[in-house]
């Protein structure tokens, strides 16, 4: 079997306004880890963070963290990497960082950094306390999804499959674009990507999962009280399943809060996937015109 990644453990973000990014880990009620070098956002006890906030001059998405198994998945990684020219470098120095075995840096083909690592440190054993007592899904199929405005989506789609083995999904029309879902686990995906007719490619958004409804709608609250901007508001997409809400952050990508992601039967899947196109709400931009049909251009 193609070797592949298990799930994204971590993202990291550059920034150079943390107050806005802790404003809204607090309406969120991630648990915040502030250490000398980043600031770690905990969703989970299994990792010592699962967003990693580090200064910086720029608002962006770093890095993504994709989690090997084993020192053999990560070596047969390293090499498909190599041959498919992402020019994978190690980086002891990161592995320390992150307190992982070992941490090699590379770059997909629109330029997005990723860094493949194996063995992360299950850390201190502290349990995680959402001072807002949320749940999030994370332990599992890690931190959530992230999803690419890629230039060349055949491209980018064949290189995170024959790299880092990401299985498909499915490739559903969002609006007039086919967007592909890929996963790692079996949510429903852990990357997904769209096609960008003109302009920059990068990141359109980042995902996390929250365990109940009740999670979500008090997240939802909390954003309100404090007039936080909310680009799209809750919905329901027809692919994942999930209900969601889309928050601005202080990056030129979103973060969706989510609750409901199926996750994939290998054996039914096939099957399945054509049954549940029938219905989809919601995720309208506050004060967009009446006609403006949110759930059709969210994904
Ligand atoms: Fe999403």
């Amino acid at each position: 079997m193609q070797p592949a990644v298990t799930q994204i453990g971590y993202l990291e973000i550059e920034t150079a306004d943390r107050p806005s990014w802790l404003r809204l880990a607090r309406l969120i009620g991630f648990e915040i880890d502030a250490r000398e070098q980043a600031t770690g956002l905990r969703m989970d006890a299994d990792r010592w963070a699962r967003i990693i906030l580090r200064e910086g001059e720029a608002e962006r998405l770093s890095a993504v963290g994709w989690e090997a198994a084993s020192p053999d998945d990560f070596q047969a990684i390293l090499q498909r990497l190599e041959q498919a020219g992402a020019r994978p470098r190690m980086r002891p120095d990161l592995a320390h960082f992150h307190n992982v075995q070992q941490l090699a840096e590379f770059e997909d083909p629109d330029g997005n950094r990723g860094e493949l690592y194996w063995s992360a440190c299950t850390t201190i054993r502290k349990p995680f306390r959402s001072p807002e007592y949320v749940t999030f899904i994370a332990s599992d199929n890690g931190m959530g999804h992230v999803t690419l405005a890629a230039a060349d989506i055949a491209r980018s789609m064949a290189f995170y499959q024959t790299t880092l083995g990401l299985k498909l999904t499915e490739i559903a029309d969002v609006g007039q674009l086919p967007v592909v879902f890929l996963r790692a686990g079996d949510r429903h995906h852990t990357l997904a990507m769209a096609q960008v007719p003109s302009g920059r490619p990068g990141i359109d958004h980042i995902m996390i999962e929250v365990a109940t409804l009740d999670d979500l709608g008090s997240i939802r609250d909390r954003l309100i009280a404090d007039a936080y901007t909310i680009e799209r508001d809750l919905g329901r997409h027809p692919t994942d399943g999930v209900i969601s809400l889309y928050a601005a952050t202080p990056a030129p990508f979103n973060l969706e809060i989510g609750w409901g992601s199926i996750t994939v039967d290998e054996r039914t899947w096939a099957k399945d996937r054509y049954e549940r196109r029938t219905w989809s709400w919601g995720h309208r931009r506050p004060g967009a015109p009446e006609t403006e049909l949110g759930a059709i251009e969210a994904y």
